[in-house]
């Protein structure tokens, strides 16, 4: 089957002479229809600019980028246009992306007649309504009147997710989307997004710092760790949380707490050698996790850049020396 979308070496630079960094570093990686996939990672490790990528709003300095098969490079002005609707993006900080001088009603009427998705004010303003109920802001015409900055964090993350629905999407990129939001609402949230997933049949990109969100929204999915602009390690999530290999993946893991306290008193600590992430503009050389690794082969990790390797249990692991090994991150009581 074809990809929906898939990255092939991508990469993407910013910054000029000593100050050029590689935020993202020849990434591969494929999303079927249908799928979720989670991008996980710490902060400043390429997953905004990955996803901004994917939805076309940033050309990738190297590699490049298939919808449905074909690069988005390559496609006519027809196809570009049908490639933009498709894929939207709801972006990190909502009250960055929504226009502040617009009420909830421009917000969503305004994409809605530009496309052509009605015929007319009066049916933008139903289908308006329509869209804001199915992002569970009720009564919706409550809402319609409200500016960005009436509305808390959890309600301006629904209405960017229902402008995104104005162009009926097949891929969303959710980039932290329920980072920015109170505990108590993010899961109502998440159980949206997923609700959407199964009744509009999308695919999604969710991208977090969070493997506990990962794990919830992601189960049925995968998942792709990133570090430092390359991905260390992806795979089925029950496989990546259950049987982590890559060294990263591990640390990231045995730094999510259990909501069962008994469990997190048992879960293993893993050692790094460094807590220090390695700056961007100063990369060491060989596999970029080796200043940090516990398991670190002097000749080996710092020579040259491990290849992401297929894995018989599922995904691929970039790490030769560990990607064979199990490791159980539960101390057995
Ligand atoms: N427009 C830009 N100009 C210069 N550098 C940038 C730009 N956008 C991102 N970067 C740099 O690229 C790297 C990756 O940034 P990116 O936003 O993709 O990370 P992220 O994984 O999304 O982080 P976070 O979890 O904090 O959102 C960072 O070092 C960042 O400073
Ligand atoms: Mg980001």
């Amino acid at each position: 089957m074809m990809a929906h979308i898939e990255l092939q070496n991508v990469s993407r630079a910013f910054g000029k002479e000593q100050e050029r960094v590689l935020a993202v570093d020849g990434v591969s990686l494929t999303i079927e229809k249908g799928e979720i996939r989670c991008l996980v990672g710490e902060s400043g490790c390429g997953k905004s600019t990955t996803g901004k990528m994917i939805a076309g709003l940033l050309p990738p300095s190297g590699g490049r980028i298939l919808f449905d098969g074909k690069p988005i490079d390559r496609l006519n002005k027809e196809e570009y246009r049908a490639y933009r609707h498709a894929v939207q993006i709801i972006h990190q900080d909502p009250y960055a992306s929504l226009n502040p001088v617009q009420t909830v009603k421009q917000i969503i009427t305004t994409p809605l007649l530009r496309h052509r998705k009605v015929s007319g004010s009066q049916q933008a303003y139903r289908r308006a309504l329509e869209l804001l109920e199915i992002v569970d802001l009720t009564p919706a015409a409550d809402f319609l009147d409200k500016y960005p900055h009436q509305l808390s964090g959890g309600q301006r993350q629904r209405v960017s997710v229902a402008r995104a629905l104005t162009v009926d999407p097949k891929f969303i990129v959710a980039d932290e989307a329920v980072s920015m939001v109170d505990v108590s609402i993010r899961v109502s949230l998440l159980n949206m997004l997923m609700r959407l997933k199964n009744e509009f049949d999308v695919t999604f990109l969710f991208i977090t710092h969070d493997l506990a969100l990962a794990k919830y929204f992601a189960w049925e999915g995968a998942i792709s760790v990133m570090y430092l602009g390359r991905v260390v390690e992806d795979g089925p999530t029950p496989r990546v949380i259950t049987d982590p290999r890559h060294p990263y993946t591990q640390a990231l893991l045995a730094a999510v707490p259990e909501a069962d306290p008994e469990l997190t008193h048992r879960k293993r600590r893993i050692a790094l050698r460094s807590a220090d992430i390695p700056s961007l503009l100063n990369l060491p050389p060989g596999c970029t996790f080796h200043p940090r690794c516990p398991y670190f082969v002097e000749g080996e990790c710092d020579v040259s850049a491990p290849p992401l390797e297929a894995i018989s249990e599922g995904g691929r692991v970039a790490c030769p020396v560990r990607k064979d090994e199990h490791v159980s991150l539960l101390i057995p009581s």
